[in-house]
């Protein structure tokens, strides 16, 4: 490791991530007894513009009357470009009950966006004696957004959640589609007349996870919008896993049983991470720095790679 030691993300189970809009105030109790573990109450995109003063006081009436339990709480405001931002920030934290755990920044391109939004917050928590720090999470959906990644994960302590936003970052790269997420027909390799699909998510997800790693945000896959198809939601979200990715988002309630079922890591592989651990400690105890588990290699670097494995099965079950 370098001088300078990773930060750990915050500990908290964030596998699923269920949207549903302001203005749809008869979703709310139905997300509020969902399995997911973050709620994100929408005051951006899915709010029609008119609607939007009437999602606040939604939202707002929402933190004090229900009852949300032991769930994350968020809620995405509008992005820095519109006249919409500063007031969702104000009406929220002026009037919202100490319920509101999270705020979440759509659309960010650089550090300074989230720099704006909390000395907002900063000042009225200080103005109106709030007790609880309210975090914040930020969405990668935009050219901007991944060209300054790194310092945007760095851009505040407040900062916990980083997700990427497939819909607009395919639009804001100009790329010459309008699925959210998952596979794109036209992005595959040619091999003796074989088509070989190929991720054209991939490498901005590999760019957001190596960012919030470094600086100890959780890293979230956003958007499936094929809420139909089930198996391509769970082949993306095991990709997601596959590179580090924490959770995914829900856009629809029956998205969430299959996060929740990808991103807790299975039985199996949490005995399978145990017993590295076990060989191991044998290993360590004979003097040796590696050894041989079920035919293959394992060394010390097996031994971080099992242990964010068990950390994260006893987090979610803790
Ligand atoms: N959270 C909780 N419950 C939801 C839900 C959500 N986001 N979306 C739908 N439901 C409920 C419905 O109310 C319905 O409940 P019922 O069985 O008690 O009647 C049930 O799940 C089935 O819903 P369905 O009829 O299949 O969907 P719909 O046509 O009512 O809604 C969407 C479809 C996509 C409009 C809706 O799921 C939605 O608004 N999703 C969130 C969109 C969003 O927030 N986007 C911004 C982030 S990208
Ligand atoms: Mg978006």
């Amino acid at each position: 490791m370098s001088f300078r030691v990773q930060p750990t993300p915050a500990a908290r189970p964030n596998r699923c991530q269920l949207f549903g809009p302001g203005s749809n105030t008869k979703l709310f109790p139905k997300m509020a007894a969902s399995a997911a573990d973050v709620i994100n109450l929408d005051l951006e995109d899915s709010v029609a513009p008119a609607d939007k003063p009437q999602a606040r006081r939604n939202i707002i009436q929402a933190s004090h009357e229900i009852d949300w339990g032991n769930k994350y709480l968020s809620v995405r405001i509008n992005a820095l470009d519109t006249p919409y931002w500063y007031r969702d920030v104000v009406e929220l934290l002026e009037e919202g009950s100490e319920r509101i755990d999270q705020i979440m920044i759509p659309k960010v391109g650089c550090a300074e966006d989230v720099y704006a939004v909390d000395a907002l917050i900063t000042a009225i928590e200080t103005a109106k004696g709030r007790t609880k720090k309210v975090s914040l999470e930020v969405i990668i959906e935009s050219a901007a957004g991944i060209a300054h990644v790194e310092e945007i994960a760095a851009s505040s302590p407040r900062l916990q959640a980083m997700s990427l936003g497939a819909a607009d970052f395919a639009a804001s790269m100009g790329m010459a589609t309008t699925g959210i997420g998952g596979t794109q027909e036209n992005y595959y390799m040619l091999r003796e007349g074989q088509q070989y699909w190929s991720d054209p998510w991939h490498w901005a997800q590999a760019a957001i996870v190596a960012a919030c790693r470094t600086h100890g945000i959780l890293p979230v896959d956003g958007p499936f919008g094929d809420f139909s198809d089930d198996a391509g939601f769970i082949a993306q979200a095991k990709r997601s896993a596959t590179l580090g990715m924490v959770g995914k988002w829900a856009i629809h309630p029956k998205q969430i049983a299959l996060a929740n079922e990808v991103f807790t890591p299975s039985e199996e592989a949490v005995n399978e991470a145990r017993e590295i651990l076990a060989a191991m400690e044998e290993a360590k105890a004979s003097g040796a720095g590696a050894t041989v588990y079920k035919g293959r290699l394992v060394d010390i670097a097996s031994i971080r790679q099992a242990e964010v494995i068990v950390r994260q099965a006893e987090m979610i079950a803790g």
